[in-house]
């Protein structure tokens, strides 16, 4: 495929000076959702899918990307002296956004670039192909152009660009789980303090299913930012009785004995959802290292249910995949991953469980939506790197 790639580019851009290959994997959440802007706890893995890059520096200050992806948007074009956020550049707003921000961060990119990306996850569907995209660029100016960075900063510059550039309040977790991404491991990350450790995930006789409901999404339209100021609002109310932080701060028994505090009762299934998950994925955490897989996958689902009733960011495609999938014996946990309204669900299923799933998951899915769900086993890999 890096062949194909590095052709197409030569075509489009021409042969001469130094062309190298990047990669930066796409990420799945095993649980811990919307936590990562409450100051609670993730547990994300980078995949072995992901985005491709083909890039050189030039000598002048234009931008000129290409994406395998997008064929019909031909070469976007654009220059280092018009780093804003246009709706018509279309992808290239997250490559021009990390640029952006890292001028911003006191690293002004003075060398334009030609950029070719192929990405190998399914677009929009929630396994995080636009910080997978951004961690890419990061990446490339630490390695190419040699800004003096660590993969966590490019984590932090990256949500950054997300935030400030894109409009999208989005938490760390996404550009951490690429960044950071270790092969075999999903990382257990505390969002309030960035400290973080990795937890070796062995399942000898499972595998990771992702299901992808191919509604389609995107983040800015969604109600991602409605619910991150509910859950704000929400700690604002309890702050006023208990000196926390975060919503990541309370324990649920804590949380029962302030959430009268909280005078909406959208609110409150709001905030008892970022609680109750940040505490779920403290457990799920300590469950997978006492190797009690099936307590693990237990909670997935309740993280699910809690994503459903008490978050409300489910909606009929991720309760059909994950209501179907516990049906199906041999299902350890599923759950929506991602931002939901769409994209993905995780799933763990037993090795000989795995064909029936598909097929099960996959003929309830489109008889009651009326189109295809798709399926991927997928493998943790590692995070960014040059591959040529
Ligand atoms: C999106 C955001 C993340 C996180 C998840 C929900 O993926 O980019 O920061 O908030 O949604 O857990």
């Amino acid at each position: 495929m890096q062949e194909k790639l590095l052709e197409k580019f030569k075509e489009l851009f021409g042969a001469d000076g130094e062309i190298r290959t990047y990669f930066a994997p796409g990420r799945v959440n095993m649980i811990g959702e919307h936590t990562d802007y409450n100051g609670g706890h993730v547990f994300p893995c980078a995949l072995t899918i992901g985005t491709y890059g083909v890039v050189r520096k030039r000598e002048d200050n234009k931008l000129r990307f290409y994406s395998m992806n997008f064929e019909n948007l031909g070469i976007l074009e654009s220059s280092l002296d018009d780093l804003k956020p246009d709706p018509a550049a279309d992808w290239t707003n997250y490559p021009k956004g990390v640029i952006w921000a890292f001028g911003e961060k006191g690293m002004k990119i003075t060398q334009g670039m030609d950029l070719l990306l192929f990405g190998n996850i399914p677009n929009g569907s929630g396994l995080s192909s636009s910080a997978s995209v951004e961690v890419l660029t990061g990446y490339i100016l630490k390695d190419f152009y040699g800004c003096d960075v660590t993969n966590q900063d490019i984590a932090l510059i990256g949500q950054y660009s997300e935030n400030k550039f894109n409009g999208v309040n989005c938490g760390i977790m996404d550009q951490f789980a690429i960044a950071m991404g270790k092969k075999g491991h999903a990382i257990f990350l505390d969002t309030a303090t960035l400290e973080y450790t990795y937890a070796p995930i062995e399942l000898k006789d499972a595998k990771i299913v992702i299901s992808c409901s191919n509604k389609k999404r995107g983040l800015g339209d969604s109600k991602y930012n409605e619910r991150r100021a509910e859950c704000e609002k929400a700690l604002e109310e309890i702050q006023q009785f208990v000196g926390i932080k975060s919503l990541g701060d309370l324990t649920e028994e804590e949380f029962e004995k302030f959430k009268s505090a909280i005078k909406d009762e959208d609110r409150v299934k709001r905030a008892r959802h970022a609680v109750y998950e940040n505490q779920r994925t403290i457990k799920a955490v300590e469950a997978l290292k006492n190797n009690d897989i099936e307590l693990f996958g237990k909670l997935m689902n309740e993280s699910h249910v809690s994503l459903r009733d008490d978050y409300e960011v489910t909606g009929i495609e991720l309760d059909t995949l994950a209501e179907e999938a516990w049906k199906v014996d041999g299902v350890i946990g599923s759950r929506m991953t991602g931002a939901g309204f769409g994209g993905c669900s995780v799933s763990i299923v037993k090795n000989d469980a795995v064909d029936t799933f598909i097929e099960q998951v996959g003929k309830a899915y489109e008889e009651k939506i009326g189109y295809a769900a798709d399926f991927y086993v997928v493998e943790i890999g590692d995070g960014p790197s040059r591959l040529a």
